[in-house]
C-alpha cells in the first residue's frame, strides 16, 4: 500500500471523503445526451466564485462611508495594484452572473426541469434568483454614484407605497429620512456578509437536491427508469470525468467572453457601468432619467405598465412582485404530459415564444423614458407574461403533445 492510499484510508476512517468523491462525481450518474444548455449551472457556480474573490479583494481598499466612498472605488481604479481588474472582474461578474442566470432558467423553461421530481431544485433556483437581485441591488449602491444614490432612493421608496406601514417601512429599511451614511453602512453589511452567506446555503441546498433526484436532459425523460443490473442507469454516465472535461469547454468559451468585455468594453455601452454613476452622489441633483441595471428593467417596466390608484404606486409594486412570485408555482401550473420542448405541442412552443418576446421586449421598454407609446406596449407585454403562468394549467392539458422516446436520444 502506497503513502497515499495509506494517508486516504486513515482520512476515510474518520471523515467520508471517498463515499462523497463516488456519491457526487466519479460515481453519480447523469444523462449522457446533455447539450450547451447544461452548461449554464457549472459556470453560475463559477461566477458566484469570481465574485466572492474580487469581493474579497475589493474590501481591502474600499471605504464603506458616504464620504469616502466614491473616491475609495476611485483609487482602487487608478492606484491599487490591478485594481481596475478587480473592479472591472466583480461589475463584469455581476451582469454576466444574470446573464447566466436567466440562460440557466430558460433551460429549466424548455426542458421541463422545474417539473416533479424537480420541484424543490426549481423553488430554491427562484430563491436564488431573489437572493442574487438583493445582492446586485445592494452592491450597486456602494460605489455611491448618482445612480447608485438615486436608483437605490426609488427602490427603497416603492416601499413606502405598502398601505399602512409603508412610510415607517422605507424608514426602517434607510435607517434615514433619505439614503445616507447609514443607509451606505448597513448595505455593505448585507452585501458583503449576510446575502453571500445565504446565496451560498441556498446554492448548497439547491445542488444537493439536484443530486437527491438527478439531472433532468434535453429529452426530459427519466434516466432511472432504466438500469442495468449493477443498478446503473443504462443512459447514464460517470459525472467525472465525462461532465467535469466537457464543463471545461463551457468555462474556456464563457471566459473568452468574459475577458472581451472586461479587457475592451468593461462599460458595455453603459449597460454593465451607467456613465451617470462616474459622478460622486449628489442629494440635491436628480438625474433627468434613472433606469436600473438591464437585469431589472423587465421588473421595473412591469411596475411602470401598473398606472397607479388613488395616487399609490402600490398596484405596480403589488404587480411587480407578483411576477417574480408566479415563478414558485411553475411546477404545478404545467399540466403537460411531457417534459421538453421536443415533444410539447404548438401550443406551448407559441406561449413560451411569446413569454421571451414580452420578457425581452419588456426588459428593453424598462431602460427608456416613460412615453405613451412604450406605456402601452409594456401594458402588452406584461398581460403576455402574466398570461403564461395563468392560463399555462388550461393551455398545457390540451397541447397535443408528442410520445416520449423510452431512451434518450442525441
Ligand atoms: C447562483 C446561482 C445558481 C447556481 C450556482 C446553480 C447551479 C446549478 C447547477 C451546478 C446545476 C446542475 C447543472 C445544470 O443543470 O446546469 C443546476 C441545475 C438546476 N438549476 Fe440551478 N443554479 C443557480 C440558479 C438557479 C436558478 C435561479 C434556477 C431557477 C429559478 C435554477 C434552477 C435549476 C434547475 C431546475 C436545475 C435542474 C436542471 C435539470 O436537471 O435539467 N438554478 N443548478
Amino acid at each position: 500500500m502506497s503513502a497515499l492510499q495509506k494517508m486516504m484510508g486513515w482520512i476515510d476512517d474518520r471523515f467520508p471523503l471517498t463515499a462523497t468523491y463516488k456519491a457526487h462525481l466519479s460515481e453519480y450518474y447523469a444523462p449522457k445526451n446533455f447539450n450547451f444548455w447544461y452548461f449554464f449551472g457549472s459556470l453560475a457556480l463559477l461566477v458566484l466564485v469570481m465574485q466572492i474573490v474580487t469581493g474579497i479583494f475589493l474590501t481591502m481598499n474600499y471605504k464603506p462611508d458616504s464620504e469616502l466612498a466614491f473616491g475609495s472605488v476611485e483609487y482602487i481604479m487608478r492606484d491599487v495594484d490591478w485594481g481596475w481588474l478587480i473592479r472591472y472582474m466583480h461589475s463584469t461578474g455581476a451582469s454576466m452572473f444574470f446573464v447566466v442566470v436567466y440562460l440557466h432558467m430558460f433551460r429549466g423553461l424548455m426542458y421541463g426541469s422545474y417539473r416533479k421530481p424537480r420541484e424543490l431544485i426549481w423553488i430554491f433556483g427562484v430563491l436564488i434568483y431573489l437572493a442574487l437581485m438583493a445582492e446586485a441591488f445592494l452592491g450597486y449602491l456602494l460605489p455611491w454614484g448618482q445612480m447608485s444614490y438615486w436608483g437605490a432612493q426609488v427602490i427603497v421608496n416603492l416601499f413606502a407605497a405598502v398601505p399602512f406601514i409603508g412610510d415607517d417601512l422605507s424608514l426602517w429599511i434607510r435607517g434615514d429620512y433619505v439614503i445616507s451614511d447609514a443607509t451606505l453602512n448597513r448595505f455593505f453589511a448585507f452585501h458583503v456578509i449576510a446575502l453571500p452567506l445565504v446565496l451560498i446555503a441556498l446554492v448548497a441546498v439547491h445542488l444537493v437536491a439536484l443530486h437527491e433526484v438527478g439531472s433532468n436532459n434535453p429529452d426530459g425523460i427519466e434516466i432511472k427508469k432504466k438500469k442495468d443490473a449493477n443498478g446503473i442507469p443504462l443512459d447514464g454516465i460517470p459525472f467525472h470525468p465525462y461532465y467535469t472535461v466537457k464543463d471545461i469547454v463551457g468555462v474556456i468559451v464563457f471566459l473568452m467572453v468574459f475577458s472581451a468585455i472586461v479587457f475592451f468594453g468593461p462599460t458595455m455601452g453603459g449597460y454593465f457601468l451607467e456613465a451617470n454613476n462616474f459622478i460622486p452622489a449628489d442629494p440635491l441633483k436628480t438625474p433627468p432619467h434613472i433606469a436600473p441595471l438591464w437585469y431589472f428593467t423587465p421588473f421595473y417596466a412591469i411596475l411602470r405598465a401598473v398606472p397607479p390608484m388613488f395616487g399609490s404606486q402600490f398596484p405596480g409594486v403589488v404587480a411587480m412582485g407578483l411576477s417574480i412570485v408566479l415563478l414558485f408555482f411553475l411546477p404545478w401550473l404545467d399540466r403537460g404530459k411531457v417534459k421538453s420542448i421536443r415533444y410539447r405541442g404548438p401550443i406551448y412552443k407559441i406561449a413560451l415564444a411569446l413569454f421571451i418576446v414580452a420578457f425581452v421586449g419588456l426588459g428593453y421598454l424598462g431602460l427608456l423614458p416613460p412615453s405613451p407609446v412604450a406605456t402601452i406596449l409594456a401594458q402588452t407585454f406584461s398581460v403576455i407574461y402574466f398570461l403564461f403562468f395563468l392560463l399555462m394549467p388550461w393551455y398545457t392539458s390540451i397541447d397535443k403533445t408528442k410520445p416520449e422516446p423510452e431512451r434518450v436520444t442525441g
